[in-house]
């Protein structure tokens, strides 16, 4: 219901429909319009999806950690398994509605989608770039490595198909670097929990938990906090990408700011990140903690190194009988 109600306000603010503005003022005329605006079924659902993805990787995060610790039950393995499960089912949902999501801002925030494939002029079968340096100065991209036509195909499905360019919104667009790099964060992310969760599930049909390389589960531990990196580069894209304006097209984030000083807006600003950046290291470090630490009420594990045969007489017990007494 949360996500219901924000997603509805924030969408409202970027795709705006169902109001006239009397005497300066916005009034609303149609409430369902508003509610259910163009972008809110895509801004929905994506987030949606983006909030199952970063729980599904947190939990397959720190399960893959206790196991590389050696701290690991029965418990853990149930939830890496079904967390793997989850995020690969979740993933492929998510670009396909990412997709979507991208040709809907296309068609109302167009100037948007200009700043995210680094478009300067309007051209015919723009390239998608994969890396490079958005300058403001010289209005191009430096150090550009991109694939021909492909944002064309992907925007409008024909490789020559027209993309508007920055020149078209002249004092009207975002500034381009923080909404290109935000996103090329948020879709390499969902680059790499496709690659991971896909690779993660192949492996759970031939292995058991304690099986799986090592590398994979060091893998699969750092990206244990990728959701939170994808959601928050997600929000970059769309909040700073409706820039200058805070109402698409109605009213400008300049007309609405209040005058404070700008030392008393860098001094709050600086507080809000510190008190942030404090919250934000005391959690990593909870979570790693707690994830070091035997689950609560489980046996002892059996040593991890070979125990010597004792006599001719006793069967020797090595590491991969081990795997399968910690209950997989
Ligand atoms: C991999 C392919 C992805 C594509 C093509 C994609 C596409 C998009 C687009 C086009 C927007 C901005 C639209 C706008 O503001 O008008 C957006 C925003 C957003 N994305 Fe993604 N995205 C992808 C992956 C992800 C992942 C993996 C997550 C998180 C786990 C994520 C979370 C978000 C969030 C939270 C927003 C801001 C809310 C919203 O506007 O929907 N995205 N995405």
């Amino acid at each position: 219901m949360s996500a219901f109600w924000i997603l509805s306000l924030n969408s409202w603010m970027q795709t705006p429909v169902g109001f006239e503005v009397v005497n300066g003022k916005i009034m609303a005329t149609d409430w369902l319009a508003i509610l259910f605006n163009p972008s809110f079924p895509y801004r929905f659902t994506h987030m949606l999806m983006a909030s199952g993805l970063t729980a599904s990787f947190v939990v397959a995060g720190v399960s893959a950690w206790q196991v590389v610790k050696k701290v690991d039950s029965k418990a853990t393995h149930h939830a890496l398994k079904t967390a793997l499960v989850a995020a690969a089912i979740l993933i492929p949902i998510q670009i396909y509605v990412g997709d979507l999501h991208g040709l809907n801002t296309l068609k109302h925030q167009p100037a948007k989608i200009a700043a995210m494939e680094g478009v300067w002029k309007t051209e015919k079968g723009a390239p998608i770039i994969l890396f490079a340096w958005p300058d403001k100065e010289t209005k191009s991209n430096l150090y550009a490595i991109e694939i021909p036509k492909i944002a064309s195909l992907i925007l409008t499905h024909d490789p020559d198909g027209e993309i508007k360019g920055l020149n078209e919104f002249e004092g009207k667009h975002p500034p381009v670097a923080p909404v290109f790099w935000a996103f090329r964060i948020m879709v390499g992310m969902g680059m790499l929990m496709l690659l991971l969760s896909w690779f993660g599930v192949y492996l759970l049909r031939k292995r058991t938990v304690n099986t799986m390389p090592r590398l994979y589960l060091i893998a699969l531990s750092a990206m244990a906090f990728s959701g939170w990196i994808a959601t928050v580069a997600g929000w970059y894209v769309t909040e700073i990408g409706r820039q200058p304006y805070i109402v698409y097209g109605v009213i400008t984030a300049a007309e609405t700011a209040a005058k404070h000083a700008p030392a008393m807006i860098g001094l709050t600003l600086t507080a809000y990140l510190a008190l942030y950046i404090f919250l934000l290291i005391s959690y990593v470090l909870v979570v790693k903690n707690l994830s070091e630490k035997p689950t609560r009420g489980q046996p002892p594990k059996l040593p991890t190194a070979p125990i010597q045969k004792i006599d001719a007489g006793f069967a020797s017990v090595d590491s991969s009988s081990r795997a399968e007494t910690a209950g997989d």
